[in-house]
């Protein structure tokens, strides 16, 4: 990182290792809000139908291309969903062509389309050896499904009895936790030295659990998994703000239209895509970390999957707070992006 004057900072581009674009109208208006700040970005899979095979992969990869804003120098980084009926041969395939980055496991029921997750992960297994076999990473949304479990422990829950033991199972399986929300999700990381990361979201290092629930129930802080205790958001900004290389951002920005959140049952997800580079410089200096910034957004991230670090750059110039829209427009309806609660002084060019 090139520190110019008390006040700027340039960073190397940074990638969204965890990104929800959707399909359609929704596609077309939330992709210029990645574009205008990221590089690249792992592209998330639950679609409704999801993305299962390469074919799948390569169709939502041309939609999203042929969405892309005038000039805008983005890679979209395609993932496949993984079922109980993924072929190995079709993952392999889809590797070895460039075309996909990474596989993802949603637990069946875990969250957002999520339906047509595992269940049985002994259905999975000739899947994941071949992806040990091959390098190719897998994303992991680390939630326990059993209704008999608390939601606030369902991420602890899922590290004993299923990561733990499909990594021991699996040598050489490549993991991203993703969204890690618990003290729990990052000691299991720095446990471990090889073949694990974890993505961490924006909004998980702002809100704790009180933020949802506190005077008054604020369905645009609520999203999957759900954030915790303090403790755990403390845990979370010093895995983030270390420099560790396993730590790196993955958004998570989960666009859903305002009448699908504010319901009855709102929709999982926070829509943090647009001023994320911002609430993440407030967040760093907070802690008296901006020197490690570039490594959580832009350097660890590309590390962990074997891709080069961008080359063109990203400037943060702290001023006048910066007034970001409220409110995204789709042709779907509404879209909010998620309030940090504090004014943003770092604008980023
Ligand atoms: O909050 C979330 N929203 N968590 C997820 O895992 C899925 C995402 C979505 O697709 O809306
Ligand atoms: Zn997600």
């Amino acid at each position: 990182m090139r520190k110019r004057m008390s006040q700027i900072l340039t960073l190397r581009r940074p990638d969204d290792w965890h990104l929800h674009l959707r399909d359609g109208a929704m596609l077309r208006a939330v992709l210029p809000e990645t574009t205008r700040h990221f590089a690249r970005a792992i592209v998330m899979p639950n679609l409704v139908p999801p993305v299962v095979t390469a074919q799948d992969a390569a169709a939502y990869r041309a939609r999203i291309m042929a969405a892309m804003p005038e000039g805008a120098e983005f890679t979209p980084l395609m993932t496949l969903y993984l079922t109980e009926n993924t072929d190995p041969e079709d993952v392999a395939a889809a590797h070895a062509s460039g075309l996909v980055t990474a596989v993802k496991l949603y637990p069946a029921g875990a969250t957002t389309n999520s339906a047509s997750g595992v269940r049985d992960f002994d259905k999975v297994r000739a899947v994941l050896e071949k992806m040990a076999e091959i390098g190719l990473p897998l994303c992991v949304h680390g939630e326990v499904t059993d209704p008999s479990v608390d939601i606030f422990d369902r991420e602890a829950v899922f590290i004993d009895r299923v990561l733990d033991p499909v990594r021991r199972a699996t040598p050489g399986l490549r993991v991203v936790m993703e969204h890690i929300t618990t003290a729990n999700g990052v000691d299991y990381v720095r446990a471990h030295d090889r073949d694990l990361g974890a993505t961490i979201t924006t909004h998980h290092l702002v809100i704790n659990r009180n933020h949802i629930l506190v005077g008054g129930i604020k369905p645009h802080y609520y999203c999957l998994p759900v954030a915790k205790r303090e403790e755990h958001r403390l845990a979370l900004r010093a895995a983030a703000t270390s420099g560790d290389a396993r730590f790196f951002l993955g958004t998570d920005s989960a666009p859903h239209i305002d009448p699908l959140k504010e319901s009855a049952c709102g929709c999982a997800g926070c829509f943090t895509a647009t001023n994320t580079m911002s609430i993440l410089a407030h967040v760093f200096e907070e802690e008296g970390a901006l020197a490690q910034l570039e490594a959580f957004t832009s350097l660890n991230g590309p590390a962990f999957y074997g891709l080069p670090a961008n080359e063109t750059t990203l400037t943060l110039t702290k001023g006048d707070p910066v007034t970001y829209p409220q409110k995204i427009d789709t042709a779907d309806g509404p879209v909010t992006v998620f309030d940090p609660g504090f004014p943003l002084d770092w604008h980023a060019t």
